[in-house]
């Protein structure tokens, strides 16, 4: 299921003129423009002495190898062999990967593209909102990643008073639901919370989402009384080499009276937090994990784990979740 998605591997505003390395599943690639402008994907090595593509340049919408000089198109066939009178190739001396550019990112597929596969989308669409980018690298898994951002319950001590506190909790309604290639819970009759973020940046809420869709979008929406989006924070995770996890993360908010550029300068401080309080905890379940390889045991879910099964279910099996949807109240 993996290999026929589409995962992201870079900004699409990173990609401009030089070639650009990333990994996707353990797998090293080249991005680069062709000539046209569209995003192509190599493996990150020349198949004459295995030199990094990623360290060539860009030649005529070609990656020049940094070694001998061998050009190859997007395609993998090879054009250009310096000091020969070789002629281009016809046929493909490198596998190119389905790799295509959307909702502002480069996403790259392993292997043909799954039927019904497509660059999984973000929410709020058609609606008018300001967005900026931040990403990270973590040394965490999909699974472990996707949980913490969606859990609320780390909050009032991972985030302790950026998010909420543990001594001012509120008794709020959560319905949780399946979605056909996801889960989702909707969170209802939550007032402010007690962090700094939340008095800082909203009205009195409404209600807020908080989903996980295959293969690895995580979402929280924030919605007023009027249902109306004050806050999405989009966040793709692609798995890259052993253990590492990439985040992409777009944060919108209604477009409104206050300026864009302000918003983001304020916003970004704060996730800057927020994101490396999440990386550090992360990272310690990763290593402690690790400390426990010989003696693995299975994590032990809590009552309070509302989206976290699920999330390990559909990772695991890949296939949408049955089961009815079911309202839980607790203190958040
Ligand atoms: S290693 Fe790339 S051209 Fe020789
Ligand atoms: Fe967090």
């Amino acid at each position: 299921m993996q290999r026929t998605q589409w995962w992201p591997v870079a900004l699409g505003h990173e990609l401009k003129k030089a070639p650009l390395a990333c990994q996707v599943h353990d797998l090293p690639l080249v991005l680069f423009r062709s000539d046209d402008g569209r995003a192509a994907a190599l493996p990150d090595r020349c198949p004459h002495r295995f030199a990094p593509l990623s360290q060539g340049r860009v030649r005529d919408g070609q990656i020049e190898c940094p070694y001998h000089g061998w050009r190859f198109a997007a395609d993998g066939r090879c054009t250009r062999v310096p000091g020969t009178d070789q002629a281009p190739s016809s046929t493909a001396l490198l596998d190119s990967l389905a790799c295509c550019e959307a909702h502002g990112l480069v996403w790259v597929c392993l292997n043909a593209p799954g039927a019904l596969a497509t660059p999984v989308a973000p929410a709020g669409q058609g609606q008018a909102l300001d967005t900026f980018w931040m990403t990270d690298q973590v040394q965490c898994s999909l699974q472990d990643a996707a949980e913490n951002f969606l859990d609320g319950f780390h909050t009032h001590f991972v985030h302790a008073g950026w998010i909420r506190h543990d001594l001012q909790r509120q008794r709020i309604t959560v319905r949780v639901r399946p979605l056909k290639d996801g889960i989702e819970a909707i969170y209802s009759e939550e007032g402010k919370q007690s962090g700094l973020i939340s008095r800082m940046f909203e009205g009195q809420r409404g209600r807020s989402m908080g989903r996980f869709r295959l293969p690895g979008l995580a979402e929280i929406e924030y919605r007023d009384g009027n249902d109306h989006l004050n806050l999405l924070v989009s966040a793709w995770m692609t798995p890259c080499a052993a253990g590492q996890l990439r985040v992409f993360a777009r944060v919108a908010t209604a477009r409104g009276k206050v300026p864009a550029v302000l918003k983001r300068a304020v916003l970004r401080q704060m996730f800057k937090v927020i994101l490396r309080q999440d990386r550090q905890i992360l990272e310690q379940v990763s290593a402690n994990r690790q400390r426990f390889h010989s003696h693995p045991v299975a994590p032990l879910d809590g009552p309070q784990d509302l989206l976290g099964p699920g999330i390990r279910q559909l990772l695991e099996q890949g296939q949408p979740l049955a089961f009815e949807e079911r309202t839980f109240n607790i203190s958040l």
